[in-house]
């Protein structure tokens, strides 16, 4: 008797509520970006893309039922900027022009079959990458052995941080070459752009 009491003022509680999620399916616009919704696929690796971080027909496949399921707006997994490093496992990647056609495929199905817009994430690892630690080169804003992974990095100098913001916008003309509506920075989770926004990472803050 007491579980159903509970039970029911969970559901009036919700009913009650639930007016207000009704914004959810309303239109809206973030920046430039006009999207059906306001649901937001968060940038999810999905550890399938081929060993040069081309997308595959099951990345294909995830993309195209998200844009199906009326996402508003679908974010990508993280794909990778420079071609010294791999940072995850069959991770996406962005760091050459022979990519480009690949994602073409991506987005002209997103934009000719589904109501869906859809951006990519790009980001640069840091000493936490699992993709291929051994072969990778390991920047970071102070020389440190990272506590998780034992990997160390090079502490970066100031050209390495402009070939580092060159390689993003190579990048992000990749990504509006390929039909992306916008691109999101990787800025979290210990990879390199949220190294520099971290004082346990930059030392000299
Ligand atoms: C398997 C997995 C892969 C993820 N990959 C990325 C990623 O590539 N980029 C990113 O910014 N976040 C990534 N995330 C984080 C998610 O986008 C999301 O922020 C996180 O799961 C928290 O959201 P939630 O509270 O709705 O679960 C990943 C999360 C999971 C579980």
């Amino acid at each position: 008797m007491k579980n159903n009491i509970i039970i029911l003022v969970f559901l009036l509680f919700n009913i009650i509520h639930t007016k207000n999620y009704s914004d959810l399916f309303k239109p809206t616009k973030i920046g430039s970006i006009s999207t059906i919704n306001h649901f937001i696929r968060s940038a999810t690796w999905e550890g399938k893309a081929t060993e040069e971080g081309y997308p595959t027909e099951a990345c294909y496949d995830i993309y195209s039922k998200l844009g199906k399921g009326n996402i508003g707006i679908i974010i990508t997994s993280y794909a990778y900027v420079a071609n010294y490093e791999r940072p995850g496992k069959e991770q996406l990647a962005i760091n050459s022009d022979n990519h480009i056609p690949y994602y073409k495929k991506m987005t002209d199905y997103i934009h000719k079959n589904t109501k869906s817009k859809i951006i990519m994430q790009i980001g640069h690892g840091s000493a936490i990458s699992q993709g291929d630690p051994e072969h990778a080169k390991i920047f970071g804003p102070t020389a440190m052995t990272n506590y998780i992974s034992g990997l160390k990095s090079i502490e970066m100098s100031k050209q390495d941080i402009l070939n580092v913001e060159q390689l993003f916008v190579d990048a992000a003309v990749r990504a509006k070459k390929a039909g992306f509506d916008g691109v999101q920075l990787h800025c979290a989770h210990g990879y390199l752009l949220s190294e520099f926004i971290s004082p346990y990472y930059y030392l000299f803050v």
